[in-house]
């Protein structure tokens, strides 16, 4: 029987067996835990189906080619592109360093600009810093609103026709902050700027579509939106990808090797050179059937319940300073005055004597620059996924009180 979106209950914990009663996980956005169906379809995939794809003449192998590009295929319908525009990846930052590596360092010149933000993981920006020094590009940032989103008036008013680059958060993995992301690509395509979007944080938390958005490139990693680690995706517009040359050499990316020449594969394979995650990319493939069994308009509204409950309750303890905006994607960041984040981790982590264990994120979250903008050294993350619910707010808000009764 299928199962209807609109008949699963939201607060899915009855999926995820491995999370503990009473364990308040609430670091989603460092990765998710996973569902019953994506751990019983990795099992499936290195037990009784397990063979490589792409080569094996045999039934076993052809049938796990079969499932391989199926995985391919349900990674096109979820985000709205095309089978032959999903690269299979180790994640977002493999993504962001292909783009880097094959399109940037072939397209750009000395003198030509990239445009960041001040709230981009590291992974969105150092990956285009290598590529800067090494073809003399230059970088440039948009600044935060008040409300800390990236500022798209901003924006507009910088960009000019030496930007050949634009690449943005489409949720931010701090603050929660959501890009209007089809407004970002308008501004890029403007000044004939190509424009990528690091969609991490987007893909687990609300319906996402590339043709709609009218990007260009689109990067995420499974293990956050429920599948596994190692593998993740890079939706690219098939022009450009055919365009560019491939970026690591090896078996399933050529066409035809000789001393003298070789030929490339068309993209996608061209993009995915050696012996694939085949495991990883059939766990993806369980994590988007079970994300969409939900349904993310869902997920998201669900998130964003959690979001206002929490920023309620926090804003009501005086010593709390809370980062982002009213309305962020899943997120909270905050600051208890006076305490250090990793003490706040700590004890939120130690629990009370009826159990009340809370698992958050303190540090700088891989957004060093976004701590300067903001003037801390770290925050501590609350962030949601659809296995919570109002009793895990209410365990963190249990807990800030303990900190503040701990730290006096
Ligand atoms: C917004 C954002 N971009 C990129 C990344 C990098 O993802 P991964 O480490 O899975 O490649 C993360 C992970 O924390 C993230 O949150």
């Amino acid at each position: 029987m299928t199962v209807m979106a609109q008949d699963r209950p939201l607060d899915a914990l009855a999926d995820f067996p491995a999370i503990p009663s009473g364990w308040a996980y609430l670091d989603s956005a460092a990765t998710a835990q996973k569902p019953r169906a994506v751990v019983d379809a990795i099992t499936r995939a290195y037990g009784e189906t397990y063979a490589t794809v792409h080569r094996g003449v045999y039934q076993r192998s052809a049938d796990m080619t079969l499932a391989y590009e199926a995985a391919r295929k349900r990674v096109a319908q979820f985000i709205g592109g095309a089978e032959n525009e999903i690269v299979f990846v180790r994640g977002a930052t493999e993504a962001i360093n292909l783009v880097a590596q094959s399109w940037a360092g072939t397209q750009l010149k000395a003198g030509d600009r990239i445009l960041l933000s001040q709230l981009e993981h590291h992974a969105n920006i150092v990956s285009w810093q290598l590529v800067a020094e090494r073809v003399g590009a230059e970088i440039d940032v948009v600044p935060l609103t008040a409300d800390q989103r990236i500022d798209l008036d901003a924006m507009a008013a910088m960009i000019t026709p030496a930007h050949r680059l634009v690449a943005l958060a489409h949720v931010s993995n701090v603050l929660g902050s959501v890009l209007d992301a089809k407004r970002a690509s308008e501004i890029a395509h403007a000044v004939g700027a190509t424009i990528l979007l690091d969609g991490c944080q987007a893909v687990p938390r609300m319906p996402v579509d590339v043709a709609a958005i009218g990007c260009d490139f689109y990067a995420f990693s499974g293990h956050k939106l429920y599948g596994p680690t190692g593998i993740g995706v890079l939706w690219g517009r098939y022009d450009l990808l055919d365009a560019m040359p491939p970026w690591q050499g090896g078996g399933s990316m050529i066409d035809r090797v000789t001393f003298a020449k070789t030929t490339y594969a068309p993209p996608p394979g061209r993009f995915e050179a050696g012996t694939p995650h085949i495991v990883g990319v059939v766990g993806l493939h369980a994590a988007i059937d079970y994300v969409e069994s939900i349904g993310l308009e869902r997920i998201h509204a669900h998130e964003a319940a959690l979001v206002r409950e929490t920023r309620a309750a926090l804003a009501a303890i005086n010593s709390v300073r809370l980062f982002g905006p009213e309305d962020s994607a899943g997120i909270v960041s905050f600051a208890v005055e006076g305490v250090h984040p990793h003490d706040v981790a700590t004890i939120l982590d130690a629990g009370d004597k009826n159990g009340g264990q809370v698992a958050i994120r303190a540090g700088h979250h891989c957004a060093q620059p976004l701590m300067e903008a903001l003037g801390v050294p770290a925050t501590a993350r609350a962030s949601f996924g659809v296995y919570n619910g109002p009793a895990d707010v209410e365990k963190l808000v249990r807990g800030i009180e303990r900190v503040r009764k701990i730290f006096g």
